[in-house]
């Protein structure tokens, strides 16, 4: 029987490393979710041109032309995500903040991955933060988005160590390579929607 295929949309702002891994997972026989869209708020996003040449639908909305409009960009991007039938949002180095609107209305259906173990430096600069405080494990999380940044249910984790030898670079190097293998992973269970909401608990329940 053919699997249900939820329709996604992915946001990128630069290379888009992470939507890339989206793509290659999605394209497996039973994955729950087909990526239909990706978006960007910049035109010249690396991201943009491995998607296009994918022959996956794509826009730019460049968030200058808005000045500080953030609502009105909202509402073009809205109307961008109603018009390709999405039903799901996974920001992927999607390097805007989205105003309460937003992400209100997209409720339960925004994901985001963040590099760092949440809720452990939220922001920017986790991996020199990291390094700067001494742990000894890092990593990358998958959540909801909620109003406040970097908070939501946690829907997956991946861990690495962090080594003696570490700057900022090769710590983020393995990080990124643990998102690109959580991240599919976390897809798969959303779409599936074979998960319940516990206050910030993301739970897995049976098929
Ligand atoms: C990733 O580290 C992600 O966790 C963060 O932005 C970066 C995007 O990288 N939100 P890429 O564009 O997916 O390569």
């Amino acid at each position: 029987m053919s699997v249900y295929r939820k329709k996604v949309a992915v946001l990128i702002s630069g290379r888009g490393s992470n939507m890339i891994s989206l793509i290659n997972a999605t394209r497996t026989a039973d994955f729950p979710a087909e990526i239909v869209v990706v978006g960007s708020n910049r035109p010249d996003a690396a991201g943009l041109s491995y998607a296009r040449n994918e022959g996956i639908a794509c826009f730019a909305l460049d968030h200058k032309q808005y000045g500080k409009d953030r609502e009105a960009f909202e509402r073009d991007l809205d109307a961008k995500l109603e018009e390709n039938g999405v039903e799901l949002v996974v920001l992927a180095g999607f390097m805007r903040l989205l105003t309460p609107w937003f992400v209100n209305r997209w409720h339960n259906r925004l994901i985001n991955i963040h590099p760092a173990l949440l809720p452990a430096f939220p922001g920017l600069d986790t991996h020199e933060r990291a390094i700067e405080t001494g742990v000894k494990v890092h990593g990358a999380t998958v959540h909801f988005v909620t109003a406040e940044m970097d908070v939501g249910p946690i829907i997956a984790q991946g861990i690495v160590q962090v080594e003696d030898t570490d700057d900022a670079n090769r710590l983020g190097t393995r990080v990124l390579e643990i998102e690109h293998q959580i991240y599919p992973q976390a897809l798969r269970l959303i779409a599936s929607g074979n998960y319940r909401i516990h206050g910030m608990r993301v739970l897995a329940t049976d098929k």
